[in-house]
């Protein structure tokens, strides 16, 4: 089993690769995302506190993120391996998540970095449409599903996401830019971080993805025999 963080900006192909590798590998799909759209349609607490921020393209807080994946992380199929989508997104984030794995007696094969430029992501968010009930992604050019406006896999109605509006596209990627953008440097100081070419198509990125993955592995192994 693996453990990876596919980092991205808004856009970048993420949720599709994570859950693309879902499939094919069997290894859990964990998006902070979607547990956070989750927990609002349902209007939990955490999910009536997340929704401003979420609505407006800000980082949840910390904490609430914390307390929301060390649940996820601490549930059993989870402890095997998995791919993380999303999380983390600061560097206190990605200190937390160092920590608890050490806790756990394991860490990090790879970080991934998708790297897709802004005018291509702005194509990809105008056009996806994503399924309320699976979370399946689609694009209405690229990707669309086999019926128009309905998902593949369990017949619920397409939506377009509430943080689509162009004003709150702009901010998400500046957010990036401010808080997510220094991650890079972080695993790259923990020889962590592999990049990507994310627009080689959702195939090919899978197979560069599953070569990283499998060469990080054999150079665990090198080094621990
Ligand atoms: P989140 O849901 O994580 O959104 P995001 O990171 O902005 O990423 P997206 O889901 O928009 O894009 P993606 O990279 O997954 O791309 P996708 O595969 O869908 O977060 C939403 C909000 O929640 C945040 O703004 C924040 O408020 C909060 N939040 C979440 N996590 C948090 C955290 N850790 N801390 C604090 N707050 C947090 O693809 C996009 C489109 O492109 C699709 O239509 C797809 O079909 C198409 N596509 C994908 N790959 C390709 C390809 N290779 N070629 C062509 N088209 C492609």
């Amino acid at each position: 089993m693996i453990r990876i963080v596919l980092l991205g900006p808004p856009g970048s192909g993420k949720g599709t690769q994570a859950s693309a590798l879902q499939k094919r590998r069997g290894i859990p799909h964990i998006a902070s995302g979607d547990l956070l759209r989750a927990n609002v349609r349902d209007n939990t607490e955490l999910g009536r506190q997340a929704k401003p921020y979420m609505n407006r393209g800000d980082l949840v807080p910390d904490t609430l993120i914390l307390d929301m994946m060390a649940e996820r992380l601490s549930q059993p199929d989870a402890r095997k391996g998995c791919i993380l989508d999303g999380f983390p997104r600061t560097v206190a984030q990605a200190e937390a998540l160092e920590q608890r794995l050490e806790q756990i007696g394991c860490e990090l094969d790879a970080v991934i970095y998708l790297r897709v430029p802004e005018a291509e992501i702005l194509r990809r968010l105008s056009g996806r449409r994503t399924c309320p009930a699976c979370n399946a992604v689609y694009h209405v050019d690229t990707m669309p599903p086999q019926r128009e406006g309905i998902c593949d896999a369990c017949a619920a109605e397409l939506v377009q996401r509430q943080d689509e509006k162009p004003d709150v596209i702009r901010k998400r990627l500046e957010v990036y830019e401010e808080q997510t953008q220094p991650l890079l440097r972080f695993y790259r100081g923990r020889s962590l971080l592999h990049e990507i070419d994310g627009t080689i198509g959702v195939d090919n990125a899978m197979d560069a993805i599953e070569d990283i993955v499998a060469n990080a592995r054999a150079s665990a192994q090198e080094q621990t025999a």
